[in-house]
């Protein structure tokens, strides 16, 4: 019965230069539900939601909302009509105060004139739904990440959304704002309002959602109950084939010492951290969102230098003050932010290989065949989805564009690789691929830290694990012994052995 359904997308056609992004995609999502789209990298899920916001124009197909068909021209259009869209990046700005940053520049009017009253008003009851509790006259900017992320919400709430479109919204909150965040998710739910949720992450979706639809290649999969499938049955949906979700084998013993860390402290941030990574060897750091592992690591780095403390790099003292420093010391280091350090326009060739074109180097000139073959290499391990290695990285979808910043880290050379949740929104089968390579690197002889906050992930992929607390190292453990439980014990200071 058309009823059911709040919205009815079909024969959805998109197509960006050299690629089909979307080839005639169907979805219906049934009224109250929460309804995931999942699919590999590059599979056309974001897309899809920006047809049904009004960001992108299609090139065919119809939408139905409410049952009633509707073009919509622009965002605004889609936001008027009650569809909200809560982005992975907040998307605030800064300077501009929470309440305006709510209304997004629609301000309420009572005659000809701008009803201020009104604005803080309103926007206030939707920062108490959400559970913002700053002044709504106070700039954005000064919001943590999770109360941005919140923002997202409170203006799809001013604007009466009855769809909310969620698009990765949780990779990098803490799991006290996710769980606040569901929590927000669940209470609308009951209010009505109808959920479209896009993660990569399964326990989420298992957790939260009442069916799934899977995209692959830009086109229809199908659409599955949750409560009718298992996370291998729809992996295998989303990827094409079996998918071990394996590890590689641990490391057979660790070599000479790599890198030494002594006493690092920064005020504020972490205090009187110490702890060495061998030749051959996997350390994983586990802890919470928050807790000061990437800080540690920035510090390790250059970019935000500790206060005192040492760093030995193969047994010499050395004095990290900026990156280019750390790259001397034969330090690479893959931050979490994907953006930083990418030319956005440039081709994919260009951001993977501009860092380490010294290793191309022959007789004085590039050997430009050799760049182009490495790169080509790491596009077709890493499955990343473009038309050619010229294709400009912001024309790449989020988990492609991650996977371009893990190359150009990996194809440094270096001694010590740091790794800052390598693969956020990076889709199962590339996963994978990332572990392997990691597991490469410290096979022929060098040392790698990875910073997960995924703990499956980083039992799987570690040889040792350290646990951070509040800027300290509360736990270490071989990873023989550690499990699930007792890395969240250390990780919220209940257990302490570091
Ligand atoms: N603005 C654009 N210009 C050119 N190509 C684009 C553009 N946006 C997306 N694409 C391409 O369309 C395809 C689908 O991208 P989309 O962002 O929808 O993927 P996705 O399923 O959201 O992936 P991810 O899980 O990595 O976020 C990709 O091949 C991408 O490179
Ligand atoms: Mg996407």
């Amino acid at each position: 019965m058309q009823e059911d359904y709040i919205v009815q997308m079909r024969g959805i056609r998109k197509q960006f230069p050299g690629v089909l992004a979307l080839d005639g995609v169907d979805l219906s999502i049934r009224r109250n539900q929460i309804h995931a789209i999942v699919g590999e990298n590059g599979a056309g899920k974001s897309t899809l939601m920006k047809v049904l916001s009004g960001i992108y124009a299609k090139d065919a197909g119809e939408i139905l909302f409410d049952g009633k068909p509707v073009v919509f021209r622009s965002a605004m259009d889609a936001r008027n009509a009650g569809i909200g869209l809560v982005h992975q990046e907040p998307q605030v700005v800064p300077t501009v105060s929470i309440a305006e940053n709510i209304c997004l520049g629609q301000l309420p009017h009572h005659k000809l004139f701008v009803d201020r009253r009104t604005l803080l008003e309103e926007s206030a009851r939707v920062c108490g739904y959400v559970g913002i509790t700053k002044p709504v006259t106070m700039p954005a900017g000064r919001l943590s990440m999770g109360e941005q992320q919140l923002l997202q919400f409170a203006r799809a709430l001013y604007y009466k959304s009855r769809l909310i479109i969620m698009d990765e919204p949780t990779s990098s909150l803490t799991e006290h704002e996710k769980e606040h965040i569901f929590g927000i998710v669940r209470k609308l739910q009951g209010e009505g309002v109808t959920f479209v949720y896009i993660t990569h992450r399964m326990e989420e979706l298992f957790e939260l959602c009442d069916e799934a639809t899977v995209l692959k290649d830009g086109a229809l999969v199908t659409t599955v109950k949750i409560s009718e499938i298992d996370k291998k049955g729809l992996v295998n949906l989303m990827v094409g084939r079996e998918v071990g979700l394996n590890f590689p084998p641990k490391a057979e013993a660790a070599g000479r010492e790599v890198l030494r860390v002594e006493n690092l402290t920064k005020a504020g941030l972490f205090h009187d951290v110490s702890f060495c990574v061998h030749a051959g060897e996997v350390v994983g750091f586990g802890g919470l969102i928050g807790a000061g592992r990437t800080e540690i690591m920035d510090a390790v780095f250059g970019m935000n230098p500790a206060d005192s403390g040492k760093v030995f790099m193969n047994g010499k003292e050395v004095v990290v003050k900026s990156p280019k420093e750390a790259i001397a010391a034969k330090i690479a280091y893959v931050t979490e932010d994907r953006h930083s350090g990418m030319v956005m326009h440039a081709s994919i060739r260009e951001n993977m290989t501009l860092a380490s074109l010294k290793t191309f180097v022959r007789h004085l000139f590039i050997n430009e065949g050799t760049r182009t073959q490495t790169a080509e290499k790491f596009r077709k391990r890493l499955a990343i989805k473009a038309p050619g290695l010229s294709t400009p990285v912001d024309n790449l979808s989020g988990g492609n564009q991650q996977k371009v910043v893990f190359a150009k880290w990996l194809m440094q050379d270096a001694d010590l690789y740091i790794f800052d949740e390598p693969t956020r929104g990076v889709d199962v089968g590339a996963k994978e691929e990332i572990y392997k390579l990691i597991r490469e690197l410290t096979n022929a002889g060098k040392a790698a830290v990875v910073i997960s906050s995924e703990l499956p992930e980083l039992i799987g992929m570690s040889d040792r694990i350290l646990v951070v607390h509040n800027g300290a190292i509360t736990g270490e453990l071989p990873y023989q012994e550690a499990t699930e439980n007792i890395i969240i014990q250390y990780a919220t200071g209940v257990m302490k052995n570091g």
